[in-house]
């Protein structure tokens, strides 16, 4: 199944002073957590976290798969992300802003808790938010987004970051699933040199409902004109100066959530994934030491949106709670040219770069020598997430933006997970193009078959974590039917349910693990996880249309596009392909539109009345259809659609 792929090993130098130096390393910290699960986990909770009151259990798996991590413990994460670096490093770097017109500003340790204190003030006394309460954060890129997500953690307050490229309607389905009594926006921000807005949106969600929200607090970013809601909407920049920069962090339970993250699935609406405190916290900064090895003087770039895990876990809390220089860019790689990148890489001296395989593609078409323009020699590790890399894109990257000289890490995860699961330690793992390699020390994720049983070299199977880890989802935010049917009701591996991912995966010779993608009914767009029965639910918004079933084919920069089939009421309408992406920006957001609409006569489907997409699927793909048909409905629909796709 799978060829055999070429071996690099860690640069030597490198190696020296990584945190894990060799496999030898890593082999005997895999073991010593196979030795202790819970020792291993209870130590470094104890190293790596500043406890107010110490953990009395390190895990209690009594109401499994509802696990609870370092009970009785009490912390708090902004001052794991704050406080507890004042004493040594108040005046170095915590965050770098990049702004879109390449202004920039250095904030401080010091002055990144006087601006979370600030905020965590406001929203306190001014908006009356306390532990527990939702927040919601629809922000774009700048450091008040930061402030925002440490305020509410240092209150209490559990927050939900939207990402800004969501609509309205999807706005209003997330703050209406958290009962939020606040949001957190801005009036924009710009893109490109020109300004865009975010509060419109929020005004327009609110407009349709979200009778829980009391509150809105605006920051002004690019100043454009925005319409306020007297008694509901307030600007932070006319109340901000007025604020103590001192308030005291509310004392939280290991267990407490400190967020939800909405995430798409295989059926239904986007469902709120929870994360706690302890146990997030402790991965967030663990895998930042080990996977990207950042040293006292480094500057960590990731170049994710807040709006998703990556950016919770690797733009805002795995960075500060090392205590590291976290780069937050506004603007997009791309402006004012294709170097925009290699040019803030050159600029602060960026040490980690972390991106999608969709950026690095993208980077790589339209600006194959860029990178030789630039001095990239400060780069040590190249990071990549989100989706499989193809080697082509893979060998760019090592090649030309590291110079031959960077490990790539190919960090395998997900909104679930917390933090990385699968990914080269970059002083110690020999590397292969397109591979995510190994597991992490204390994550127990294995290639299973339908029984449970460990996979053979070169047969694929269903991505598992088998035992419980400190940074795995909590539940699903308001529905605990769900948590369990969505992730631990497929594989029971010794008699015990296990968290299945929902990708599949394959061992090669050397038992690295290679992604192979969803087997579930979500599709990875650009790296955005979008689930096909959200798209369908929007598309059959439409009055026109009877009937839809949408699927991914692959796409040579987004990685995968969607493809919708729709069955239309009446005659077919050419004008309607335009409809139906209008419909996808309002419901979903513009990163959600299909790339391939086609209007057939009528869906395969099963005799009791199942859409067989996997027909679909190998249509959208132009494969040769090997699936029986015979058990369709109406087997000559099939032909149908094949005939419709090759004359569209
Ligand atoms: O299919 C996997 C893919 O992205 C999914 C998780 O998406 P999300 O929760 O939005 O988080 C993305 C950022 C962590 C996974 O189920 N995925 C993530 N990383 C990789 C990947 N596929 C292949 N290789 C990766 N490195």
């Amino acid at each position: 199944m799978s060829e055999k792929k070429e071996v690099y090993q860690p640069n030597p130098e490198f190696a020296k002073n990584a945190r894990v130096k060799s496999m030898d390393e890593y082999r005997a910290l895999v073991q010593s957590s196979e030795d202790d699960y819970e020792g291993f986990w209870g130590k470094m909770a104890l190293e790596k976290l500043s406890w107010r009151r110490p953990f009395t259990s390190v895990l209690d798996e009594s109401k499994a798969p509802f696990y609870r991590w370092f009970d009785e413990g009490e912390l708090n994460v902004s001052e794991q992300c704050i406080d507890r670096h004042l004493k040594h490093s108040k005046n170095k770097t915590a965050i770098l802003f990049e702004a879109d017109n390449g202004e920039s500003r250095a904030i401080t340790y010091l002055e990144l808790y006087r601006g979370v204190n600030k905020m965590a003030n406001l929203i306190k006394d001014k908006y009356g938010i306390q532990k527990g309460d939702r927040v919601i954060i629809y922000m774009p890129m700048i450091p008040e987004a930061a402030f925002a997500m440490l305020a509410c953690a240092r209150v209490g307050a559990i927050h939900s970051v939207v990402f800004g490229g969501f609509s309205a309607e999807a706005l209003r389905d997330r703050i209406e699933d958290t009962e939020a009594s606040l949001i957190i926006t801005a009036d924009g921000a710009f893109r490109k040199g020109k300004p865009y807005m975010l509060k419109p949106a929020v005004d327009k969600a609110l407009q349709m409902g979200c009778l829980s929200v009391k509150n809105v607090c605006v920051v002004k970013r690019n100043f454009e004109p925005i319409e306020i809601v007297e008694g509901r909407d307030t600007i932070y920049n006319d109340l901000i100066d007025n604020i103590s920069s001192e308030c005291e962090a509310e004392a939280m339970q290991s267990e407490d959530p400190l967020f939800l993250l909405y995430t798409s699935g295989s059926t239904g609406k986007p469902k709120g994934v929870k994360h706690s405190s302890a146990g997030y916290i402790l991965w967030a900064q663990m895998t930042m030491e080990w996977v990207f090895d950042v040293k006292d003087n480094d500057t960590f770039w990731c170049t994710a949106d807040i709006g998703w895990i990556t950016g919770h876990t690797y733009i805002i809390y795995g960075p500060l709670a090392m205590g590291a220089t976290t780069l937050m860019f506004e603007g997009v790689p791309t402006y004012p040219d294709a170097g925009r990148a290699w040019s803030i890489v050159q600029k602060h001296r960026v040490n980690q770069f972390y991106t999608a395989p969709t950026a690095i593609r993208m980077l790589h078409k339209v600006g194959e020598s860029e990178p030789a323009k630039y001095d990239l020699s400060s780069l040590k590790v190249l990071g990549t997430v989100g989706e499989p890399i193809d080697p082509p894109a893979w060998k760019w990257y090592y090649e030309v933006v590291g110079g031959s000289r960077c490990s790539i890490v190919d960090t395998y995860w997900q909104t679930e997970t917390g933090g990385h699961v699968i990914s080269p330690l970059p002083g110690a793992t020999p590397i292969k193009p397109g591979c995510a390699t190994l597991p992490l020390p204390g994550i127990d994720a294995q290639i299973l078959d339908e029984s449970g049983n460990r996979c053979a070299t070169n047969q694929g199977g269903k991505l598992c974590i088998v035992k419980p880890w400190p940074s795995m989802i909590r539940g699903v935010w308001g529905d605990d039917d769900r948590f369990i049917s969505s992730y631990f009701s497929d594989i029971i591996k010794d008699g015990k349910s296990v968290y299945f991912t929902g990708d599949g995966a394959v061992y090669d010779e050397d038992g690295y693990i290679t992604i192979t993608g969803r087997v579930d009914d979500v599709v990875n767009v650009s790296g955005h996880r979008l689930g096909t029965a959200e798209i369908e639910a929007a598309i059959n918004k439409s009055d026109k249309v009877a009937e839809v079933a949408a699927v991914g084919r692959a796409h040579e920069i987004k990685g995968e596009s969607l493809f919708a089939f729709v069955v239309l009421k009446q005659s077919r309408a050419e004008d309607e392909k335009l409809k139906i992406n209008t419909i996808l920006k309002q419901e979903i957001g513009a990163f959600a539109t299909c790339d391939d609409i086609v209007f057939v006569e009528a869906l395969p489907k099963t005799r009791s009345g199942k859409i067989m997409r996997r027909i679909l699927k190998s249509i959208a793909k132009g494969e040769k259809i090997t699936q029986d048909i015979s058990t369709l409905e109406d087997s000559s629909v099939v032909q149908n659609i094949i005939d419709i796709v090759a004359n569209n």
